[in-house]
C-alpha cells in the first residue's frame, strides 16, 4: 500500500497539519498496535522524525522499559516516559473529588480527567523537543480526540495535530499486515480484536466486542481489575476514610499521600467487587455508546466525600451544589477542561470544601458500598436537637404548627383555587 496516499489532503480545522510542514512529530505513544504502526507510518509517509511520549497515570501492569525499547527500536528519536501520577492526583482528581464528579449515571470520568493532562504534557514535550506537530491514536468517533485536540489548540496554537487513525484506511487486519511487513512486534495473532481498554489510577474502561450488543450481559473476562462480586469475600469489611478540606488524607487512620491512598482504596474496593458499572453514555460527538467501567477507588472515595459534604453543608448549599457538580462533570466529560467556567466552579467547590473535614466509615460487601459511620467537627448536626425524645433549647416543638401553617400557605391557597 502507498502510505503517502493516506495522508489527508483536505483539512477541516486550522490546527490540522499540512503534510509539507510536518518535520518533527511528538507522538503520544502507548506501546500498543495502533500507536506502534503510527510511529513507523509517520516516519514513512510524512518523512518526519518522531519523538515519543508515554504518560504514566497509574495504569496497572505497564512495563515502561519495554515500551521505551519498542519505541526506540521502531525508529523514535527519543522516548520520554513521564510519571504524572502525582500531578494527576493533585491537579485533576482533587478538584474532581471536591465536585463529586460523575457523568451520566455514575461514570467517574477517569479518562476524561486524564486526557487534558496527557495533552498538556504533549504540548510541553513537543515544545522542549522542537516538534511542530503532535500525533495521537484517537479515532474519529470518540470523546478523546475532542479532549486532546481542544487542549492542544487552546494551549499551543502554534502546534499542529495529526490523528492517523481518523484518516488512514487501515482496518485491524491491514494494521497487523503493516506491522508484520515493518518488523513491528504484534502480541497475539490476527484473531478477533481485543477489548478497547483505557485505564489510570481512577478507573478502567472497556469497549468493543460484545459490549456493543446492548442485550449481551457482561462476559466474565471483561473484569480484569475488580473481583466479580459473586467471588468477593463472604466477610464484609469496614474502611474509614478521613478527609481534610475535601481531600482524602488517611485510610483506616493511616496518613497517606493521595496517590498511595487511591491505590490502596482501589485494591480494597477491587477485592470486594465494588465499582462495576455497565453504562450507556451520550458521547459528545452524538453517538450513544456502552462502556463497562471498573472504578473501585472512586466507588469508595466519591460516596464518602459526598456524605461528609452533605453533613457539613446546610440544606441550601446541598440543594445548590448538586447542580454545579453536574455542570462540572459535564464540562470535563465534554473536553472543556480549560474553559474558564470550570475554574469559576472550582472556586465555589474549594470554598465549600474548606469545611469538608472528618471521617466516613464504609461497609463493603460483595459489590456494595454503604456509608455506616460519620464524624466531623464541622457537622451541622446536634444529636440532642435531632433526637426524638427531647424538646427545648434551640428547637421548640410547640413552634412547629405555626411554621407549618405559614410554610404551606401558598400551596393550600392554590389547591383551594383548583378544587373549588
Ligand atoms: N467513554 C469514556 C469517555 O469518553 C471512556 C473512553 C475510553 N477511551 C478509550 N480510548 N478507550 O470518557
Amino acid at each position: 500500500m502507498s502510505d503517502a496516499s493516506q495522508i489527508p489532503v483536505t483539512r477541516t480545522a486550522s490546527y490540522e497539519a499540512d503534510p509539507a510542514q510536518v518535520h518533527r512529530v511528538l507522538l503520544l505513544y502507548s506501546g500498543g498496535l495502533d500507536t506502534s504502526v503510527m510511529l513507523k507510518w509517520i516516519q514513512d509517509s510524512y518523512h518526519a522524525e518522531v519523538v515519543c511520549l508515554t504518560v504514566n497515570l497509574g495504569q496497572p501492569g505497564e512495563d515502561y522499559g519495554v515500551i521505551e525499547g519498542k519505541a526506540l527500536q521502531l525508529g523514535a528519536l527519543e522516548c520520554h516516559i513521564v510519571d504524572a501520577r502525582e500531578e494527576f492526583a493533585r491537579d485533576y482528581l482533587t478538584p474532581a473529588i471536591r465536585a463529586n464528579a460523575v457523568y451520566g449515571d455514575g461514570y467517574p470520568l477517569f479518562t476524561a480527567l486524564g486526557r487534558p493532562l496527557i495533552a498538556k504534557l504533549a504540548v510541553d514535550y513537543a515544545r522542549s523537543s522542537g516538534c511542530d506537530t503532535i500525533a495521537h491514536g484517537c479515532t474519529g468517533k470518540g470523546n478523546d480526540q475532542v479532549r486532546i485536540e481542544a487542549t492542544i489548540a487552546t494551549l499551543a496554537p502554534e502546534l499542529k495535530v495529526i490523528a492517523p487513525v481518523r484518516s488512514w484506511q487501515m482496518g485491524r487486519e491491514e494494521e497487523i499486515a503493516y506491522a508484520r511487513e515493518n518488523g513491528i512486534p504484534v502480541k497475539g495473532g490476527t484473531e478477533s480484536a481485543p477489548y478497547s481498554i483505557d485505564d489510570n489510577l481512577w478507573g478502567r474502561s472497556s469497549e468493543g466486542k460484545w459490549i456493543e450488543d446492548l442485550d449481551h450481559a457482561p462476559d466474565d473476562d471483561v473484569f480484569q481489575l475488580v473481583t466479580r462480586p459473586e467471588l468477593a469475600p463472604d466477610e464484609a469489611e469496614i474502611v474509614e476514610l478521613t478527609f481534610e478540606q475535601g481531600v482524602p488524607v488517611a485510610l483506616n487512620g493511616r496518613q497517606l499521600g493521595l496517590v498511595e491512598l487511591i491505590e490502596t482504596a482501589a485494591e480494597i474496593g477491587a477485592r470486594h467487587g465494588v465499582g462495576i458499572l455497565d453504562h450507556i453514555e451520550d458521547r459528545i460527538v452524538g453517538l450513544k455508546v456502552r462502556d463497562i467501567y471498573e472504578a473501585p477507588a472512586a466507588a469508595l472515595i466519591l460516596p464518602a466525600h459526598r456524605e461528609l459534604e452533605r453533613l457539613v453543608c446546610t440544606i441550601h448549599q446541598n440543594q445548590f451544589k448538586g447542580d454545579l457538580d453536574r455542570q462540572w462533570g459535564y464540562l470535563v466529560y465534554a473536553g472543556l477542561w480549560w474553559e474558564p467556567l470550570r475554574g469559576d466552579l472550582d472556586a465555589y467547590m474549594d470554598r465549600v470544601n474548606e469545611r469538608v473535614t472528618g471521617t466516613i466509615g464504609l461497609k463493603l460487601y460483595k459489590g456494595h458500598v454503604r456509608v455506616v459511620t460519620r464524624s466531623s467537627p464541622n457537622a451541622v448536626y446536634d444529636a440532642s436537637l435531632a433526637s426524638f425524645s427531647e424538646s427545648g433549647g434551640l428547637f421548640s416543638q410547640t413552634a412547629s404548627p405555626g411554621f407549618i401553617e405559614l410554610w404551606s400557605l401558598q400551596s393550600r391557597m392554590a389547591w383551594r383555587l383548583r378544587n373549588e
